[in-house]
C-alpha cells in the first residue's frame, strides 16, 4: 500500500521557487513578526495511492526545536479550482486526495511559538510546491445514490484524451471491493458511466472510487481516485403520503419524509411547497398551511425534499405527483349544505301538501286514546272489544247517513242494517 516514490524534479523546482518566494515574501513582509531568514523549509511529495503525501522539514537548531513549539501553515488550491485549503498542522506532513484534480498549488511555512505564552516569536517565508498529476481525461465526473439501494456515476471523455482508451470503474465500502454491474457507453462505445442496483451503504463510511483510464494499444494504466460519504451525495425519493385539507379556513398540506439511507430525524429535512402560480416555499416542518385566498380554479401542491441541516447536500429530489386542491371540494362545503337545506324545505312542503290532501293531519292533531285506559279496554272480556268494533261501526254508518239525503238514506240504512245482520254483527248486539 505504501509504495512511496520521491519525486526529484519536484524538490528541485520547490528549492527554486523556494528561494525566489523567500525574498519576495522578506521585502512584502518586514513588518511581519520576527520573520527569519533563516529559518527555511524544504518541501517533497510522494504517491500514496489513492492521493499524494505532501511532505516538508525546516532547519531548525536543536535547541530552537526544544525551546519553542512549532507549527506550520500548509496552503493548497488545486488547479483551475478557486478554493484555497489553509491548515495549520504539528505534523510535517499532509496526505491530499486529488479528487480528479490535474495537479495542485501548495506552500507552507513554519512558525516557532513561546511555550508559555503561545505567542509568535518567529516565522519563516512561504516555500511553494507544485505538483502537477499525470493527465486527467474525465471531466464533469458526478455520482448519485438514489431510490436507497440505486448507485450512478457518469463522467465526460475530454476531447484531448487519446482514442484508444478505455475507462473502468470500481470502488470500495466497508472493506470491500466492488466491480461496475452495468456500464453506461457513449456512440463510440466508450463507458461514461456506470449504474449499479442493491447496494447497501453505510451512510457515515466513506466510498473510495477508482477510475482507471487504460490504453488498449500499449496496455498503460492511469487510476484516478475520489473519496467521498454515501450521504452526501444521496437524492431522496419525493416526500410520501402527501394529503390536502380544510382546516381553520385554509388548506393544509401534510407529508411524510422518504426513506433515507443515512439519518432519518425530523430535523434533517428541508422541503419546498410549490403550489400553481405560486412562489416555492421553504418549509421545515411536515406541513404546510396555505391561506385560503380563492385559489385559481384548480390547483396542484408538490412537494421536494433534500437534507440540509444533518448533512450537506445539495441534491433535491424530484418532485412529488400532484395533489389537487379542489377549489369546488372546499367551497362545496358551504354550497352542499346549501342545497341540502332546500331539499329539506321543499321535501317539507311536499309532505305538508299530500297531508293536507288526505287529512293526515286530522290524525294527527286527532287526541290520542290514554295508553292505560285502551290497555284495560283490551285486558277486559272479549265483549267489549266486539262493543268497541260495534260502536266504530255504528259511528260509520251514522255519519254515512248524515252525509245523503235522507230519503234515500232511509233504505240504505235498512240495507246496511241487514248487512250487519249476515255478516253476524247482530248476534253481537244481542249478547
Ligand atoms: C537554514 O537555511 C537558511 C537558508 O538556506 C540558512 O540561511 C540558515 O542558516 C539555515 N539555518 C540553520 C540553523 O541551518
Ligand atoms: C487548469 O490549470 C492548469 C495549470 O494551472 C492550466 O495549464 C490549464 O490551462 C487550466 N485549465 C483550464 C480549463 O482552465
Ligand atoms: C462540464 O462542467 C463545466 C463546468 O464545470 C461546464 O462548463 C461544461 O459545460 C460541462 N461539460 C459538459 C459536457 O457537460
Ligand atoms: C425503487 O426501489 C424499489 C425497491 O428496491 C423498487 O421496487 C422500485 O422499482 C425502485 N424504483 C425505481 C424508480 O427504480
Ligand atoms: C441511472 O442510470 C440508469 C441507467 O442509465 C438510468 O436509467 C437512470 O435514469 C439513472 N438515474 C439517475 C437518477 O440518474
Ligand atoms: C484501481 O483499479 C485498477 C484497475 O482495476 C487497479 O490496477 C488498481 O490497483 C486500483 N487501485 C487501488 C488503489 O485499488
Ligand atoms: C500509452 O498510451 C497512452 C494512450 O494512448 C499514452 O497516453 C501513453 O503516453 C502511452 N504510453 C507509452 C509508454 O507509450
Ligand atoms: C403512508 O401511507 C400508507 C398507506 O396509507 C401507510 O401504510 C404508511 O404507514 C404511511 N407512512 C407514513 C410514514 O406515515
Ligand atoms: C384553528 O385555529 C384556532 C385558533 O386560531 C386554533 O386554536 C386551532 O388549533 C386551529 N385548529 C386547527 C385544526 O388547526
Ligand atoms: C430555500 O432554502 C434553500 C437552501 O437553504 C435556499 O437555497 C433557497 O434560496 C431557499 N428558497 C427560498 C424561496 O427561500
Amino acid at each position: 500500500m505504501a509504495h512511496v516514490t520521491v519525486i526529484p524534479i519536484m524538490l528541485i523546482i520547490s528549492f527554486f521557487q523556494c528561494k525566489t518566494l523567500f525574498s519576495s515574501s522578506l521585502a512584502s513582509e518586514q513588518q511581519d513578526v520576527g520573520d527569519a531568514p533563516e529559518l527555511h523549509n524544504t518541501v517533497w511529495i510522494s504517491k500514496h495511492e489513492p492521493g499524494v503525501i505532501l511532505s516538508w522539514n525546516n532547519n531548525l537548531t536543536k535547541e530552537e526545536t526544544e525551546k519553542y513549539t512549532v507549527k506550520y501553515i500548509l496552503s493548497y488550491k488545486f488547479f483551475n479550482t478557486t478554493h484555497e485549503n489553509e491548515e495549520r498542522l504539528q505534523k510535517k506532513k499532509k496526505r491530499i486526495n486529488l479528487n480528479l484534480h490535474s495537479g495542485f498549488n501548495a506552500k507552507v511555512k513554519t512558525q516557532l511559538f513561546a511555550k508559555e505564552t503561545d505567542d509568535v516569536i518567529k516565522e519563516s517565508g512561504w516555500t511553494a510546491f507544485t505538483y502537477k498529476a499525470p493527465p486527467v481525461y474525465i471531466q464533469n465526473f458526478s455520482c448519485i445514490i438514489y431510490n436507497i439501494s440505486f448507485f450512478n456515476c457518469t463522467w465526460y471523455i475530454k476531447a484531448e484524451a487519446p482514442e484508444d482508451i478505455q475507462i473502468f470503474f470500481s470502488y470500495r465500502h466497508i472493506g470491500k471491493d466492488f466491480d461496475c454491474q452495468q456500464y453506461i457507453k457513449n456512440a463510440r462505445k466508450k463507458n461514461i458511466g456506470c449504474h449499479m442496483k442493491e447496494i447497501y451503504f453505510q451512510p457515515s463510511r466513506k466510498i473510495n472510487l477508482n477510475i482507471t483510464v487504460r490504453g488498449m494499444k500499449n496496455n498503460s494504466r492511469l487510476s484516478y481516485y475520489k473519496i467521498f460519504t454515501p450521504q452526501t451525495i444521496e437524492k431522496l425519493n419525493p416526500p410520501i403520503n402527501i394529503s390536502v385539507s380544510l382546516e381553520n379556513r385554509s388548506i393544509q398540506i401534510h407529508w411524510k419524509p422518504p426513506p433515507t439511507i443515512g439519518s432519518a430525524s425530523s430535523k434533517c429535512f428541508l422541503y419546498e411547497v410549490k403550489i400553481t402560480d405560486r412562489k416555492i416555499v421553504n418549509v421545515t416542518g411536515e406541513k404546510y398551511e396555505y391561506p385560503f385566498h380563492k385559489p385559481a380554479r384548480k390547483c396542484a401542491a408538490q412537494v421536494r425534499v433534500k437534507k440540509e441541516k444533518c448533512i450537506r447536500n445539495k441534491i433535491w429530489s424530484e418532485w412529488s405527483e400532484p395533489v389537487f386542491i379542489d377549489h369546488e371540494k372546499t367551497v362545496d362545503v358551504i354550497l352542499l349544505s346549501l342545497t341540502l337545506f332546500c331539499l329539506l324545505i321543499f321535501l317539507g312542503g311536499l309532505l305538508i301538501r299530500a297531508c293536507k290532501r288526505y287529512q293526515c293531519l286530522e290524525v294527527i292533531t286527532m287526541p290520542v286514546p290514554h295508553p292505560s285506559d285502551n290497555i284495560k279496554t283490551w285486558l277486559a272480556a272479549d265483549d267489549t272489544t266486539r262493543y268497541w268494533n260495534q260502536m266504530s261501526v255504528q259511528r260509520e254508518m251514522y255519519s254515512d247517513a248524515t252525509m245523503g239525503t235522507p230519503e234515500e238514506n232511509r233504505d240504505e240504512n235498512i240495507q246496511q242494517q241487514k248487512c250487519l245482520k249476515e255478516s253476524g254483527l247482530e248476534d253481537l248486539q244481542g249478547q
